[in-house]
C-alpha cells in the first residue's frame, strides 16, 4: 500500500483537466505515474519517462476516469424505511408521510442511539459498494440525530470511515437543520449554534449543511446557522428549493455558500445568483427520480454559468444509491446534460463542491484517485445505464477492494 505505481495501457484516458483539450479532457494510449498517491505524470504513454522499480499495473486498453467525488450523501443510517418506499409507489407523498411522524424522524428515531461502532459497522457496506462503483471521495453528512451528541457521534463514525484505506475518503458535514425539533425550535436553533457547532468541529466536520424546506427548517432559521457556521470555521451547504421555493437558494449565494444542493424549484434568477457567487449548484438525480416533480436543472445551472456537481444523495428515504455511474446516466437522461459534461460534474464538479481541488482532475500534483471501466470506451461510463462499468478504484495509487 504504497501509493508507488505506474499505470500503463490506458485505451482512453479522461482527465477532465481543461488545458488537455476539450471537455473531458481525453489522453489516448496514455499512462499515469504516481508517488506517495499524488500523479508525477499524466499523458501519452510512449511520452512516458522510464520509472524504474515502480509497481506496473497494465489496464489493457481500457477507459480510465477520474474517481467520482459523491458531494452529497446521508450514508450514515440505521432502520428501515422500505415500506414508505412502497407507500409512495401506491400514490402516497413523502410530505404526507413525513407529517405522519414517517420519514426523517423514522430514520431519526431508528439511529439516534446507534453507537459510533454501530453507525461504522452500517455504513461500511454502503462505502464499499460506492468504491466499486468508482467513488473515491464521498461526503457524508450527519443529520439523523437531532440531538447533539448523536450527531456528533455520527460524525464521528464518518471520520473513522475516511480512515479506513479501503474505502473512498471522507468529506464530514454536519447536517444540524434536518428533520424539524419537537418543541421549541428556537432553543434547538440556540444550542446547535452555541454548542452543536463547536462539538461538530471538534469531532472532524468539514460542512454545515440545513434542510431549508416547508415543513423543516426555514430561510431565517437557516441563515442564521450558515453564518455561525461560517463564522466557526466551517464551509457551507444547503438543501433548498427542492419541494418547494423557499428562496433559500438567494440566501445561499448571498452567505458564500460553497453548494446548494437540489434546487429542481429554484427560479433562473436563484440560479445566477448562485453562478455570480461561485456556489457550486449539486443535483440529485436520484432523489428528482424517486420523488417526481420537475427534472434536476443540470442544463439551466450550466447556462446560468454554475458549476455543477452530481451526487448521489444516498439515504433511506429518496435515493437509496450509492452508484455514481448510475448518477451520471441519469443526469444526462434527466437534467440535460452531454456525456462530458455529466463526467466532468461527476469529479471535478463534485471536488468544487466539497472544496478539495487535489482531486477530481488527473494532472501532475493531484491525488491519483482513479476509476479504471470495464470498457476501452469512456462514453459507456454514461451509456451504460446501471451497467456496473467501474472494473477497478484506485484511491491514492492504491486499488480499493483489492
Ligand atoms: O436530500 N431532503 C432532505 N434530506 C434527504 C432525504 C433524507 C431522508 O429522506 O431520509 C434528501 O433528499
Ligand atoms: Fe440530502
Amino acid at each position: 500500500m504504497s501509493g508507488d505505481v505506474v499505470i500503463r495501457g490506458i485505451g482512453e484516458l479522461v482527465t477532465c483537466d481543461p488545458s488537455a483539450g476539450v471537455a473531458p479532457g481525453i489522453i489516448k494510449r496514455a499512462a499515469l505515474v504516481a508517488r506517495d498517491g499524488l500523479l508525477t505524470y499524466v499523458g501519452p504513454e510512449s511520452a512516458m519517462p522510464p520509472q524504474p522499480g515502480l509497481a506496473e499495473l497494465d489496464v489493457r486498453g481500457a477507459a480510465v476516469v477520474p474517481g467520482f467525488v459523491d458531494a452529497h450523501t446521508h450514508a450514515l443510517w440505521l432502520g428501515d424505511r422500505a415500506g414508505e418506499y412502497a407507500a409512495r409507489a401506491g400514490g402516497e407523498t413523502y410530505e404526507a408521510i413525513a407529517r405522519a411522524g414517517g420519514g426523517i424522524a423514522a430514520t431519526v428515531r431508528a439511529t439516534v442511539g446507534a453507537t459510533v461502532d454501530e453507525l461504522v459497522a452500517v455504513a461500511r457496506p454502503r462505502l464499499q459498494r460506492m468504491a466499486l462503483d468508482g467513488t473515491t471521495t464521498a461526503e457524508v453528512k450527519s443529520g439523523y440525530g437531532l440531538a447533539l451528541e448523536a450527531e456528533t457521534r455520527q460524525l464521528q463514525a464518518a471520520v473513522a470511515l475516511g480512515q479506513d484505506p479501503g474505502l473512498p475518503a471522507v468529506v464530514p458535514t454536519y447536517l444540524a437543520l434536518h428533520a424539524a425539533p419537537r418543541g421549541d425550535r428556537r432553543r434547538y436553533l440556540d444550542a446547535v449554534v452555541e454548542d452543536g457547532l463547536p462539538a461538530a468541529i471538534a469531532a472532524g466536520a468539514r460542512f454545515a449543511d440545513c434542510f431549508c424546506e416547508t415543513g423543516a427548517y426555514t430561510v431565517e432559521e437557516c441563515e442564521r446557522f450558515l453564518v455561525a457556521a461560517r463564522a466557526a470555521g466551517l464551509g457551507l451547504k444547503i438543501h433548498t428549493e427542492q419541494l418547494t421555493r423557499t428562496g433559500g437558494a438567494a440566501m445561499a449565494a448571498r452567505v458564500g455558500a460553497t453548494s446548494a444542493d437540489h434546487l429542481e424549484r429554484a427560479t433562473d434568477d436563484y440560479l445566477h445568483a448562485l453562478a455570480a457567487a461561485g456556489t457550486v449548484g449539486v443535483i440529485l438525480p436520484g432523489a428528482s427520480l424517486t420523488l417526481g416533480g420537475p427534472p434536476p436543472p443540470g442544463r439551466r445551472l450550466l447556462d446560468c454559468g454554475a458549476t455543477v456537481a452530481i451526487a448521489t444523495d444516498c439515504n433511506p428515504g429518496t435515493s437509496n444509491t450509492e452508484s455514481m455511474p448510475l448518477m451520471i446516466s441519469l443526469a444526462v437522461a434527466l437534467a440535460g446534460l452531454t456525456p462530458a459534461e455529466a463526467v466532468v460534474a461527476a469529479t471535478c464538479g463534485g471536488a468544487a463542491a466539497v472544496g478539495l481541488a487535489d482531486r477530481g482532475v488527473l494532472r501532475v500534483g493531484a491525488r491519483c484517485d482513479v476509476a479504471v471501466l470495464d470498457s476501452p470506451r469512456w462514453l459507456d461510463v454514461a451509456y451504460h445505464m446501471g451497467g456496473r462499468p467501474v472494473a477497478m478504484t484506485i484511491r491514492a495509487g492504491v486499488a480499493l477492494g483489492a
